[in-house]
C-alpha cells in the first residue's frame, strides 16, 4: 500500500483551492531564489514584450486595460534561477490531478514586468470557451515591498465582490481557479515583477 505524504505547502494549496478556489503562500521562494531571478530579468530587460490584449488579428496594445511587460519561459528547461519554482510547478500539477481531479497536462508562464503606473484592469484568465486554462499561479519576484506601494492583486467572485488582496510581497505566491476569479492588479509606485501562469488541460505546444 502506497502512503503518499504531500509536501507541506502543496498540501495547503490542495486543501484550500478545494474548500474556496484559491490559496495564498507568503513566502515560496527564498531569498537567494530571489536574487539570482532579479539578475536574470536585469541581464533580460530587453527581451521583454509590452503584453497585448485580444487573439490572433484583434490582438493589440491596450494600456488602458493591461500595462506590462512579458518574456515567455520554457518550462521543460527553464533557465537555472526559475528550476525551484518550476520544480515546485511539477509537483503541484501532479497532486492537483491525484487529489482535485483538475486533468492538467503542462503549463505554460510567462516573466511580467509593470512598470510604475500601469496596472491590469479586471479580468478572467480563462475568457474564451474553449479556453483549456484551469488554474492559474503567480510568484511574486520583488525583493522588498511596502503596501504603501500599492500594486495589489484584487480577487472577486462573480458577483463582483472583493474576497481577497494580496500584496506582491517577496518570494509570496498566488493560485487559483482559472474559470472562477475576475482579478486586477492595481497600479504601483514602482516596477513590480512577477512569473505569471497557467496549468492547461490540453497539451498547448
Ligand atoms: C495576469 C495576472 C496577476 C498579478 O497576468 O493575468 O492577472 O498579480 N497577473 O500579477
Ligand atoms: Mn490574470
Amino acid at each position: 500500500m502506497e502512503i503518499a505524504l504531500l509536501p507541506p505547502l502543496i498540501d495547503q494549496i490542495i486543501r484550500e483551492t478545494s474548500s474556496q478556489g484559491w490559496c495564498f503562500l507568503p513566502r515560496l521562494l527564498s531569498d537567494q531564489d530571489l536574487t539570482l531571478i532579479n539578475q536574470f530579468i536585469d541581464q533580460h530587460k530587453g527581451d521583454f514584450v509590452a503584453a497585448k490584449v485580444g487573439k490572433g488579428s484583434n490582438q493589440a496594445r491596450r494600456e488602458e486595460i493591461r500595462g506590462d511587460y512579458t518574456l515567455w519561459l520554457d518550462p521543460l528547461s527553464p533557465p537555472e534561477p526559475f528550476r525551484p519554482a518550476v520544480q515546485f510547478l511539477d509537483q503541484l500539477l501532479v497532486a492537483l490531478n491525484r487529489e482535485l481531479f483538475l486533468g492538467v497536462k503542462e503549463f505554460e508562464t510567462h516573466l511580467a514586468y509593470y512598470p510604475p503606473g500601469t496596472f491590469y484592469k479586471t479580468h478572467l484568465d480563462k475568457h474564451e470557451q474553449n479556453s483549456s486554462r484551469a488554474f492559474s499561479f503567480v510568484f511574486y519576484l520583488n525583493q522588498e515591498w511596502s503596501e504603501e506601494n500599492g500594486g495589489e492583486l484584487v480577487i472577486y467572485n462573480k458577483e463582483n465582490k472583493a474576497l481577497t488582496t494580496v500584496f506582491p510581497k517577496p518570494g509570496s505566491m498566488i493560485c487559483f481557479l482559472s474559470e472562477d476569479f475576475p482579478h486586477e492588479v492595481k497600479a504601483a509606485k514602482c516596477e513590480r515583477r512577477s512569473l505569471t501562469g497557467w496549468m492547461h488541460t490540453k497539451i498547448i505546444n
